[in-house]
């Protein structure tokens, strides 16, 4: 949810600030700002729609200053409009601020400033965070006291970054449950919500903590915790290249990373299985500690949700431990039965969604231990987390995840072997299944085939107004990640179901030609399943098979063919086709695929 960016050294800071943009606009892309001091004074450059418009919008105005900030926004407080938009300043143009998070108490804090005489002119919670630095500023602080005042009155989240009209060689960073990381130059330091904005310039970063305070020169960098002491940190290398963030010749992210799958799963394998053994970098686990475990949580939002759902039966019939999954959402205020005999698994690509962090929180005030699973080295989930395990998809730009819900599949069962090899358990079945994840890679390539049939499919689909989608056992999961994918990028409206369940209400929807998919990869269910796709076609419904297996019925519209795999892991494989499908669906409705409308690919704020 919006990134910050920010830039100081000796070369002219718009164009870095305006790269930086493009590289982080996956984060939030409604209205766009920046700042940079120009002969002593803050100027001040924002405007509704994408960082293209603030581009062509600042190019004209000759900046030259070598230090600034800048933001591209995802709406929370106050709806897009350039009044709106970051960066803001104090009342008496002082500071400038770009902030990442909400501000939950900016309601009391506003009020509090009005009775000191402070005006505000838009409607976003931000724009009491300038005033209130003055405020402390106007009463002798100095520009970091100053900051680090306000920030303690700050409730909510927030990632900063800001300068000061009098102090024009500094810009100052600070965050709470929002991310913000530095990037070291040759006397030079990049600031920006996520490593990504400026690959190209340094692969090494330092990762502000919660209420860490940065003040940063364009030869110098000092970080102060919460009251103010001098604190160090250590300098992470981030082995992404640019080029990685970049399409490479597809015409979209999402397109390029549905090709990436084999090699992001192949990188994963590779780092924790062979044959002979499973070995996760970052986790080492008794098998003591692990015999005390009654329970397994696997919490997480959207994408990374469906990848826990996908390997909860995994986990309950290799390792013998009930796994439930649940949203971090709900999880984190439903004061949920947890203690040190639950072990808790948190997934996110990111490893900055905000509900998914709260959650890790709460599990280790009750005692639970926490592992995170994410894509993001040094992400604040797994500097949070007791253990971390890492996904090797790659840097994942388009708002719709895919390489990382395949990844995330493949690690977590992965991680369910490591279990059952430390608990001992025999069980003849994992000597096959680490084979099959071993042959996922090339399965994958093999799925991708399908690409042209699922194009064509798509011209028949694109003007529908619902489509739903059904799976039985390990299907459903992935069928409610087809549906999240088509959702998210086409705006048709999708659900997903239990095949089971649609005649107990769903049913009633189906109408003469209702689209609707069913993924069939379970041997032992394919009657049942079938049986389910007969009582829809009697309704009228278009039914549109996704199999791995022989189908002796001739009367499904049409049946897209997908590899033979261990039952446990078939989501890597079903999911593939419905990728595809959401992406053509959407290309021919003519919409932006990677930036849909109304969401953003970090959800750091409630
Ligand atoms: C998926 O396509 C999403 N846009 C979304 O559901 C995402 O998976 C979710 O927000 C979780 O993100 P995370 O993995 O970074 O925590
Ligand atoms: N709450 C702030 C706003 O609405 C920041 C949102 C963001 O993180 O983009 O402007």
């Amino acid at each position: 949810m919006c990134g910050i960016v920010g830039y100081v050294g000796s070369k002219k800071a718009q164009p870095i600030l305006i790269k930086g943009l493009f590289n982080l606009e996956y984060r939030g892309y409604d209205s766009a700002g920046l700042s940079t001091i120009e002969n002593d004074d803050i100027e001040i450059i924002k405007t509704k729609g994408r960082v293209n418009s603030l581009k062509e919008k600042s190019e004209n105005k000759n900046l030259n200053g070598t230090i600034g900030i800048a933001h591209t926004r995802w709406a929370t407080h106050g709806k897009p409009s350039d009044v709106n938009s970051h960066p803001h300043l104090d009342n008496s143009n002082t500071f400038s601020v770009v902030h990442n998070g909400i501000i939950e108490n900016y309601t009391e804090l506003k009020e509090m400033l009005n009775s000191k005489g402070y005006n505000f002119s838009s409607q976003t919670d931000t724009e009491v965070i300038p005033n209130l630095i003055h405020y402390y500023y106007s009463k002798g602080n100095d520009f970091i006291h100053a900051v680090s005042l306000a920030s303690k009155d700050l409730k909510g989240s927030y990632a900063l970054s800001i300068l000061c009209k009098n102090e024009p060689d500094k810009i100052i960073a600070t965050r709470k449950d929002s991310p913000l990381v530095i990037g070291e130059g040759q006397s030079e330091f990049f600031i920006s919500s996520d490593t990504p904005a400026y690959l190209n310039e340094t692969k090494n970063f330092y990762f502000l903590d919660d209420n860490d305070i940065a003040v940063i020169t364009k030869n110098n960098i000092d970080f102060y915790n919460n009251n103010l002491d001098k604190i160090s940190k250590n300098i992470k290398t981030i082995d992404w290249s640019q080029d990685s963030v970049q399409k490479n010749g597809y015409e979209d992210f999402m397109l390029k990373e549905i090709y990436e799958q084999p090699n992001s799963i192949r990188e994963t394998i590779s780092s924790t299985l062979t044959q002979d053994k499973v070995e996760i970098e970052g986790l080492k686990l008794s098998k003591e500690y692990l015999k005390t475990i009654n329970r397994i949580y696997i919490v997480a939002c959207g994408t990374a949700m469906h990848a826990g759902l996908a390997v909860k039966k995994l986990f309950e019939n290799l390792c013998k431990i009930q796994t439930e999954v649940d949203l971090a959402s709900e999880f984190r205020y439903r004061d949920p039965l947890i203690d040190e005999k639950t072990l808790c698994l948190y997934i996110s690509q990111s490893g900055e969604t905000a509900d998914t962090i709260a959650a890790l929180k709460l599990a280790k005030q009750k005692n639970s231990k926490t592992i995170a699973i994410s894509n993001v080295i040094g992400s604040s989930i797994t500097r949070e987390a007791d253990y971390s395990i890492y996904t090797h998809a790659g840097p994942e730009i388009a708002v719709a995840s895919t390489k990382a819900y395949t990844a995330q599949v493949t690690l977590l069962s992965i991680l369910a072997i490591y279990f059952a090899e430390v608990l001992e358990i025999e069980n003849p079945q994992i000597k096959s299944l680490k084979q099959d994840i071993l042959e996922l890679p090339s399965k994958v390539t093999e799925v991708l085939k399908v690409n042209d049939e699922v194009k064509e499919l798509s011209k028949e689909l694109y003007d529908k107004k619902d489509i739903f989608f059904i799976g039985r056992g390990i299907d459903y999961p992935a069928s409610l990640e087809g549906s999240l994918k088509l959702k998210e990028i086409s705006y048709i409206h999708s659900d997903a179901y239990a095949s089971g369940e649609l005649k107990h209400g769903p049913i009633a929807l189906i109408e003469n030609n209702t689209p609707l998919i069913s993924i069939i990869t379970d041997k032992k269910l394919v009657e049942k399943s079938i049986s389910n796709v007969q009582e829809v076609i009697t309704r009228g419904a278009t039914s549109i098979i996704i199999t791995n297996q022989k189908l002796v019925e001739n009367n499904f519209h049409k049946i897209i063919h997908i590899p033979e795999t261990n039952n446990y892991i078939s989501p890597v494989l079903s999911v593939i086709p419905l990728q595809l499908l959401a992406y053509h669906v959407s290309k021919l409705k003519g919409l932006d695929v990677d930036k849909p409308r109304n969401l953003a690919k970090s959800v750091t704020v409630e």
